[in-house]
């Protein structure tokens, strides 16, 4: 092999001669294929290269005349990067909190078998924004649930006293918690698990929003179950908000049967829904929580666990850990994402852009009630769902979009998520409402 040689900066990024810039959304795809993994079904024929602005991503797609050439288009970022980007592509606080710390604080890279001074200000930080005792730091979405998961398993033998190896986490259907082998064994989705089997014991699945289901599940195992681990509104599976009155339901539940309420809050907190955490909404206050996502500020992987401190006090050392987890640089991203959660007031405007965004889904609905059968959210979570027929395919509305400048992905085949940054101004919603409509129109 000749030496590998790397060099340069963004276009000019060139890898044994080959310089990114260069490249044509074919060759990027070809190489993906080619050199990748296939675990993601990317959008054709588009590349995005940079920021514009909070809002706004500038990407690449084929030239017309020349499918070896390409031009630059600009997209408003509807997805958000599954809402890791609720401050905003770039937020500048959070970068220049980066730079200043890299470059002037000469930030350090050290692991948590040795204290660092950074700590101390996200724990502070971390368990003010969630009004929890503790908070273990993490790096992953799916890393917090995981914690999560073992958390509640060890409360449920330490401190429940349930029988050794006998402990019940009960999950949800249409359930997402990411893709560890613990978080696809409460999956039911047969695309997420086939072929990964065996899959881990001491699961059970309960409909979501249905709490007589619950209810009969807790009086006929509640002594062996340690804890019902779900999201406050479910996200991948659609944007599911369930009814008003269930988790206060499901709270007193858990209270009365001495189960742990866990929720995974990775792709609802951080201000999303319109309160700081979704749980907010419905007056309830899980015992434990995963963060993720947005907890990174749209900059780096950052995501912990928040909890009760007799739950998290289950931990003793050598029985958890993370390399990066906490380390300074995540604590300095950390506490700025959450200094501009709280600074820029984002779920105030989550409340007002998705009530903006809400109305006009109305009115598509209203106008199209044989193309749009649903429309659901709360805050800047939101989604329309359209009837099941080949014309109303969801990648197609996608597609669609993508072609009109408006970045969203289907969850479902006929739903179709929008989450755009919480720093989104009117002017941007209604762009991506009168797109949709266009859409829509146009199937
Ligand atoms: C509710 C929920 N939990 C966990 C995860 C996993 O997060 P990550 O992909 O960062 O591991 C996701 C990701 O979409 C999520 O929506």
């Amino acid at each position: 092999m000749d030496k590998l040689k790397i060099t340069g900066y963004g276009d000019d990024l060139t890898i044994n001669g080959i310089r990114i810039g260069d490249l044509t959304p074919k060759d990027h795809e070809d190489i993906e294929i080619n050199k990748g993994g296939q675990n993601y079904k990317p959008l054709e024929n588009v590349v995005v290269s940079h920021v514009k602005n909070s809002s706004v991503l500038v990407c690449r797609k084929p030239s017309k005349d020349n499918i070896k050439e390409y031009i630059e288009e600009e997209l408003v970022d509807g997805l958000c990067c599954y809402s890791a980007v609720n401050q905003g592509q770039l937020n500048e606080e959070i970068v220049d909190a980066v730079v200043h710390h890299l470059k002037n604080e000469k930030l350090p890279t050290v692991p948590r078998s040795i204290r660092h001074k950074y700590m101390a200000a996200f724990l502070m930080a971390a368990t003010e924004i969630t009004q929890m005792d503790k908070v273990v730091p993490k790096v992953a979405g799916v890393e917090s649930w995981e914690l999560t998961f073992k958390l509640c398993r060890r409360w449920g033998y330490k401190i429940k006293k349930i029988p050794t190896g006998k402990a019940i986490v009960v999950g949800a259907t249409g359930n997402f918690h990411g893709r560890s082998i613990s978080a696809v064994s409460m999956s039911d989705d047969p695309d997420a698990r086939k072929d990964f089997g065996p899959f881990l014991p001491g699961i059970e699945l309960v409909k979501y929003n249905n709490i007589n289901a619950l209810e009969e599940l807790f009086e006929k195992k509640g002594e062996l179950i340690a804890a019902y681990s779900v999201e406050p509104i479910q996200g991948e599976a659609g944007v599911i908000v369930p009814d008003e009155d269930y988790w206060p339901r499901v709270s007193a539940l858990c209270k009365k049967h001495n189960i742990l309420l866990a929720m995974d809050e990775v792709q609802t907190g951080f201000g999303r829904t319109g309160e700081n955490f979704a749980h907010q909404l419905f007056g309830v206050k899980p015992d434990i929580m995963g963060c993720g996502k947005a907890a990174g500020g749209g900059i780096l992987p950052v995501s912990f666990v928040a909890g009760r401190k007799d739950v998290i006090n289950t931990l003793t050392p050598g029985s958890e850990g993370s390399t990066f987890g906490g380390y300074p640089l995540a604590s300095v991203v950390g506490t700025y994402a959450i200094k501009v959660l709280v600074d820029s007031n984002l779920s105030k405007n989550a409340k007002v852009r998705g009530a903006q965004l809400m109305s006009h889904y109305e009115e598509i609905m209203s106008d199209f009630p044989d193309k749009i059968r649903d429309v659901r959210g709360k805050g800047l979570l939101t989604a329309f769902e359209m009837f099941d027929s080949s014309r109303l395919d969801g990648h197609k509305v996608s597609v669609e979009l993508l072609k009109r400048g408006v970045y969203a992905k289907e969850t479902h085949k006929t739903t179709v998520r929008i989450a755009p940054a919480l720093t989104i101004d009117a002017h941007n919603i209604d762009n991506i409402a009168e797109n949709i409509r266009d859409v829509i129109k146009s199937l």
